[in-house]
């Protein structure tokens, strides 16, 4: 039996297209659902949004059109994003579905006849950017920090969740499984947290758009609760139990440092209040900045994802993003790093590598691969190896950039053999048995490395694996297929242009105004 694994992001809420945060988390998401594929895991990736609540009532409302009309508008936006960035996704959730939204009606009703929610008059600040309640102490001159708008004062007679139950065995949980929250650092403000953490509100009178409360049709469900249920609902919990019970607990839970405390505290008490196992992992990466600034539609600072993947190929936004942020920290998009980045590693080491030995091959072997001349590659081999090695060890702590960072060290290495092999003289020398072997040496190499980078380049991938000649590309290379010498001698390669073109372009996404 192979083994699962079930990794989810955040939905997204859907009072705004896409941006290139939303992005940024669903293409690391998605390189890593695609490295367990290719490892034969049993993967099922759930994404998808966020549509209910008053945040989006409220944008509905200001265009006169009922929040139903506003999500079918937006929603299919992010739909089309993720296809255009290669995400791969077994399901695409909206919480606005038939199947969640029973569940959740389903799960708020279990945690009311528990005696986990009960009726209570609710008095606090909200602030509806966050859809959340804030304290005092969250607020900066009186405003949320992350919204700049102060939070407006809620008073209601409404359903609350008492988080207060689970706190021990939750701070308990935290502490005996350090990998449950990571980064560490994460962790840590978590533990903080823990103690001052109140009792939630979890449901709204004078909110509309939202799953009407069991029995009560006057109130809604607060949203947190109906978009968290998402990642039981979206593998069938409540409607389909054999799927549910196949990939239940998740293995890895991503979501953004801004949201984290909702995973960690509020997530794990309705879990517990239903008595489902908690998640393995919940990972909160950093944010994507615009140089040095917090991306925000006042200061009009949006890169549109769309446009950067329709101008420069989605794998350089995937790549760009993965290889510049170290995992789990904030990082910056510039387009003049975006474009130095993928110039000199796409472009440059990674192209030119196959296309000057395509070159040569072409010249003196009709573009047949030779035979190996193990004494000539049996370095280039023993890298492969502990590149392989290396990258599973990465992979295994999401060190997202490391793996690309090694895999590259690999790419680099074969440049080098190229550089001090010199093929072209071997050549003029007529010295073919030897010029056979380095040919080999690079191109075996460079098929190797093509899986290493297939999860986060995966049409570059595909491309790359054509011109060397790989049967059927992408679907027929798996992590097994990491052993020297699967290049068999006399495969045909295909001579078709470089793999990655530079970007030459002074003007371009990111840098209008
Ligand atoms: O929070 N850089 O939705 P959301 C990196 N609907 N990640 C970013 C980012 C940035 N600049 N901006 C946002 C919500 N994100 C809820 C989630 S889950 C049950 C409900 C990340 O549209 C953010 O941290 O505000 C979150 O993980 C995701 O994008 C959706 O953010
Ligand atoms: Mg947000």
């Amino acid at each position: 039996m192979p083994n699962t694994y079930y990794v989810n992001t955040a939905i997204d809420y859907t009072n705004a297209p896409p941006h290139l945060g939303h992005a940024y988390e669903k293409i690391a998401a998605d390189a890593i659902a695609r490295y367990h594929r290719l490892r034969g895991d049993q993967v099922f990736f759930l994404t998808g949004v966020d549509e209910h609540g008053v945040k989006i009532e409220k944008v509905a409302a200001a265009e006169g059109i009922t929040p139903q009309e506003f999500v079918a508008r937006i929603s299919p936006q992010f739909i089309s994003t993720w296809e255009k960035l290669g995400i791969s996704y077994d399901r695409f959730i909206r919480t606005t579905d038939a199947d969640h939204e029973a569940a959740v009606a389903k799960a708020f009703a279990q945690l009311v006849d528990a005696g986990h929610i009960h009726k209570a008059t609710y008095d606090g600040l909200y602030c509806e950017g966050c859809e959340e309640f804030k304290n005092e102490r969250d607020l900066v001159n009186g405003k949320c920090p992350q919204h700049d708008t102060p939070p407006k004062p809620f008073k209601e007679e409404n359903y609350v969740f008492k988080i207060s139950t689970f706190k021990e065995r939750i701070r308990q949980h935290i502490e005996a499984n350090p990998d449950f929250i990571q980064p560490e650092t994460r962790r840590n403000e978590i533990l903080n947290l823990m103690e001052t953490f109140p009792d939630v509100s979890v449901s709204r009178q004078k909110v509309k758009w939202g799953i009407p409360v069991p029995g009560d049709e006057g109130q809604v469900i607060y949203v947190w609760i109906d978009a968290l249920l998402n990642y039981l609902t979206g593998i069938g919990w409540g409607s389909d139990d054999a799927l549910f019970q196949r990939f239940w607990p998740a293995n890895l839970q991503l979501v953004g440092k801004d949201i984290t405390k909702f995973h960690c505290i509020i997530w794990p008490a309705i879990l517990l209040g239903l008595g489902v196992e908690l998640p393995k992992q919940v990972y909160g990466h950093g944010w994507v900045n615009i140089g040095d600034q917090k991306m925000s539609k006042s200061l009009g600072n949006s890169v549109e994802p769309n446009e950067l993947a329709d101008t420069y190929g989605a794998d350089a936004l995937r790549y760009y993003l993965l290889r510049e942020i170290t995992f789990g920290k904030d990082g910056s998009y510039t387009f003049d790093a975006f474009k130095l980045r993928v110039n000199a590693d796409l472009a440059n080491n990674l192209g030119n590598a196959l296309n000057r030995t395509l070159g040569i091959l072409e010249k003196n072997f009709e573009g047949a691969v030779p035979a190996d001349l193990p004494e000539l590659t049996v370095e280039l081999a023993r890298k492969v190896a502990t590149t392989t090695t290396a990258v599973e060890g990465h992979m295994a702590r999401l060190e997202l950039q490391e793996a690309l960072e090694v895999t590259w060290s690999l790419i680099d290495a074969v440049n080098k053999y190229i550089d001090s092999q010199a093929p072209w003289a071997l050549a003029k020398a007529g010295d073919m048995e030897k010029l056979g072997g380095v040919l080999y040496g690079v191109l075996e190499t460079l098929r190797c490395a093509t899986i290493l980078v297939s999860p986060f380049i995966p049409t570059l991938a595909g491309k790359l694996w054509e011109q060397i000649g790989v049967p059927k590309a992408l679907a027929d290379q798996r992590w097994s297929d990491l052993t020297w010498g699967g290049l068999a001698t006399g495969t045909v390669t295909k001579k078709l242009g470089p793999v990655y073109p530079r970007i030459e372009d002074e003007l371009a996404a990111g840098k209008k105004k």
